[in-house]
């Protein structure tokens, strides 16, 4: 006879004791390819497979590091093919990371409004609002990197069915029909009005790579730049932070979820775990256009350019209170950053080895590694800081 105790299918378990997350669930219904792992080196040529329900190919990348709040899909599309129209019900930021093509966007029974994307234009699709994307080359396919919080959003909402073509969502008008009627042009520079943060407020950013409106980030490390990207009504951000030829950045830590994809340059990235001997196993990470990884949940990490241009990286942030790190504001640059004085030596020995590989010289001054106290602006940042200060 059977009993109230007996163990019953994981279909019956409810879902707050299901083990595997309502995401993981739901990614696997899709049979596409899933990759698991600390990082991809190149998503421009990562396998794909087709994904029958969006008429395109595609892949789940679940990197480690973003710990079931961020999600990271790489959609392909055919070479002159437009998708079906798809409306999806929270904010999608989107990273081209091959070809050309056309976006359009529009509310139900309202006017339709298209902008055009190349390698490495960033845009957001804002949640609710009805979307159609065309690989506008006949010869070969366009390549996008999708970055949102669906993993988050099904675990408070488990019904798959309420974030895809829901008929009953509506968007803010607001976002392409209100005042703001240049919705998808270049994006303009904001500050913040009680904090010292600066930031560039749009939807579209046409090309990653040649965007030169950063400000000095002394703090970060030697010749460091950066710039937050924010997008009306969303709570992801983005960041662009920039390396001098020959230098590299502070360690650092901070909460899970953000992706770093690289537009551009040559050089690596190490992270290791938070407690006691993690730094014996450092995990190496090579980089250049197209690469993609995330810092685990409070992992040390640290990037290096090690090429012979400046090199940036791209940041896609989860909203402040699930990152905390972004939430403590003086505090920031004291115990969540390694300072060069501090660091483990393995670090300039690493870096100088990686240069010496490639035939470049460091300009990490021999002062940083002595004098907490060394004066950054010896060091110039790179890009057009003048419009930000
Ligand atoms: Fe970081």
């Amino acid at each position: 006879m059977e009993t109230a105790l007996a163990p019953q299918p994981r279909s019956a378990v409810p879902d707050y004791w299901n083990l595997v997350p309502r995401y993981s669930r739901w990614s696997e219904d899709q049979k596409i390819p899933i990759y698991k792992t600390y990082y991809v080196e190149d998503l421009r040529t990562l396998e794909l497979g087709p994904w029958e329900d969006r008429e395109c190919n595609a892949a789940f990348v679940v990197l480690t590091g973003q710990e079931g709040v961020t999600e990271s899909l790489v959609t392909e599309i055919p070479p002159g093919a437009t998708l079906p129209p798809f409306k999806f019900g929270i904010d999608d930021l989107v990273y081209v990371l091959d070809g050309r093509g056309i976006t359009t966007i529009w509310a139900e029974g309202q006017e339709k409004k298209s902008f055009e994307w190349t390698a490495r234009s960033m845009f957001m699709l804002p949640r609710n609002y009805t979307v159609q994307i065309s690989n506008t080359q006949g010869s070969r396919p366009a390549r996008l990197l999708h970055y949102n919080y669906l993993p988050t959003a099904m675990s408070i909402f488990p019904d798959p069915m309420y974030f895809f073509n829901n008929k009953s969502t509506q968007p803010d008008m607001s976002l392409l029909y209100g005042q703001e009627s240049e919705f998808y042009s270049t994006a303009k520079f904001a500050q913040h009005e009680e904090r010292w943060a600066s930031f560039w407020l749009g939807n579209f950013f046409p090309d990653m790579m040649a965007w030169d409106k950063f400000r000095p980030m002394e703090g970060r490390g030697v010749g460091a730049s950066s710039v937050s990207m924010l997008f009306p009504s969303c709570s992801i951000r983005a960041g662009l932070p920039t390396m001098a030829v020959g230098t590299y950045k502070k360690g650092h830590q901070h909460g899970p979820g953000v992706v770093v994809v690289i537009p551009g340059g040559d050089g690596f990235s190490v992270m290791w775990r938070p407690d006691p001997g993690g730094e014996k196993e450092k995990i190496y990470i090579p980089w250049h256009e197209g690469s993609i990884f995330v810092p685990p949940n409070m992992w040390w990490h640290q990037h290096f350019n090690v090429g012979a241009t400046p090199a940036r990286y791209l940041t896609l942030h989860p909203a402040r209170n699930i990152s905390w790190f972004e939430g403590r504001g003086e505090e920031r640059n004291t115990d969540s950053q390694i300072e060069y004085v501090d660091e483990d030596p393995w670090i300039r020995q690493k870096f100088e080895e990686e240069l010496t590989k490639r035939g470049v010289k460091s300009l990490m001054p021999e002062e940083a590694y002595t004098n907490r106290a060394y004066e950054w602006s010896k060091v110039a940042p790179v890009g057009d800081i003048e419009h930000v200060k």
